[in-house]
């Protein structure tokens, strides 16, 4: 299949309506995804990227009802991940000695994940590549997503290739930010910001300030997955820019999990007297045992505050718990702040455990956190909702 994007650049990936689990099993993805890769027909033939393995035959047979394989020029490979440079060995083996422009270390990504001697070309930022009367310049972007990551820009049609950046992982038909409900694009946009960006914001701001210190005017935003931003594309990079910027709504998250109910009724009692101490804030809770854990991600990227709960179980926290601090800690939040709870028979290590994953993953740590022995009664029901309101006040 084949969209036009604007004049000679057509749409020529592969919209994944089946996926339910990418990078692994790590990113639920409910809406599918699309593996984008575009194709420039101007006095030079060129492809942007490809798509994920599993769909190599498909692409390249797609590809080659559109075109004579061997008139394509160049390959741009913005990214080695291989949701993107996955039918890279199937269309090389048709046309093995087309150039593949990448950056150094794109060079060694994809020698890792194919060790094969393709007819490299490296590139850094700034360097051009002619198609005639328009021209590709080239960004690098390392860590948007990994280390080898770039974004190709097409002047004359100013639209910038951005790869993995501004994307989201959804499946549409329609490909144009203009035609899709807008609620879900940006529900997926922030989630896929959440959970893959959100380590590397300091230099998500940096580089969007390097790409507008360049003053290239900007028509289109064509990312690698899910629709192609069309309508007022510097939409999106103002919203990166202000989620970049430890971004944080007057939410506050509670998470937990629970064996008898004992935590999850001091969750629910906590939530209340945050509440009554301050009806604006949003206060959400989560079971972690029976959510999807990107959206608690998500809902933690929006709060300005979260408390995290288990009972004590073999002197530490139950699993779910464990990799959701894992993952957390992993992500870098900034500015937010937290605190810990959770019942307990005789030892109740959990608090202090989790208290002390929350500091090293850099949130400030608002309390001591809260334990209740066995199930709480009225009191300690009672004790959470005081708990809750104090909360509330130390994180005003
Ligand atoms: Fe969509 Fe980093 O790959």
């Amino acid at each position: 299949m084949n969209i036009n994007v604007k004049n000679n650049v057509h749409w020529v990936g592969k919209t994944d309506w089946e996926l339910r689990k990418f990078h692994g099993d790590e990113y639920s993805t409910f809406k599918g995804s699309t593996y984008n890769s575009y194709l420039i027909k101007e006095e030079k033939t060129v492809l942007i990227d490809t798509v994920w393995k599993p769909y190599e035959k498909e692409f390249v047979r797609n590809l080659a009802s559109e075109i004579d394989l061997n008139s394509i020029d160049y390959i741009i490979a913005n990214h080695a991940e291989i949701d993107h440079s996955g039918a890279l060995p199937e269309l090389l083996r048709q046309i093995p000695d087309t150039p593949v422009y990448c950056t150094k270390n794109g060079l060694k990504s994809f020698k890792g994940h194919f060790h094969e001697d393709w007819n490299f070309k490296v590139v850094k930022t700034g360097d051009r590549l002619s198609l005639g009367s328009k021209e590709l310049i080239f960004v690098e972007a390392p860590m948007l997503h990994w280390p080898d990551s770039m974004m190709t820009y097409l002047t004359g049609d100013n639209i910038l290739f951005s790869n993995d950046a501004f994307g989201q992982h959804y499946a549409s038909e329609f490909m144009f930010n203009d035609r899709v409900n807008q609620e879900e694009l940006f529900t997926e946009a922030l989630k896929y910001y959440a959970n893959i960006l959100t380590p590397f914001s300091p230099l998500v701001i940096r580089k969007i300030n390097e790409f507008l210190s360049l003053n290239l005017p900007l028509d289109i935003i064509c990312p690698s997955h899910g629709v192609i931003w069309r309508d007022n594309p510097v939409q999106i990079v103002q919203k990166y820019l202000t989620w970049a910027d430890n971004y944080q709504e007057n939410q506050v998250t509670i998470i937990y999990d629970t064996m008898w109910d004992s935590t999850r009724k001091m969750a629910e009692n906590i939530a209340r007297g945050i509440r009554e101490e301050n009806e604006t804030l949003n206060v959400k809770l989560y079971n972690s045992a029976k959510s999807d854990k990107n959206e608690i991600i998500t809902e933690i990227f929006k709060s300005k505050a979260i408390l995290i709960g288990s009972p004590t179980i073999n002197r530490g926290v139950l699993t779910s718990i464990a990799a959701l601090l894992e993952e957390v800690s992993g992500l870098k939040f900034a500015g937010k702040k937290a605190a810990a709870f959770g019942s307990y028979g005789w030892s109740g290590e959990s608090p202090a455990v989790i208290t002390k994953r929350l500091h090293e993953a850099g949130f400030a740590i608002a309390d001591d956190g809260m334990k209740i022995t066995w199930n709480p009664d009225a009191k300690g029901a009672d004790q959470c909702r005081e708990y809750g309101k104090e909360f509330a006040k130390a994180i005003q």
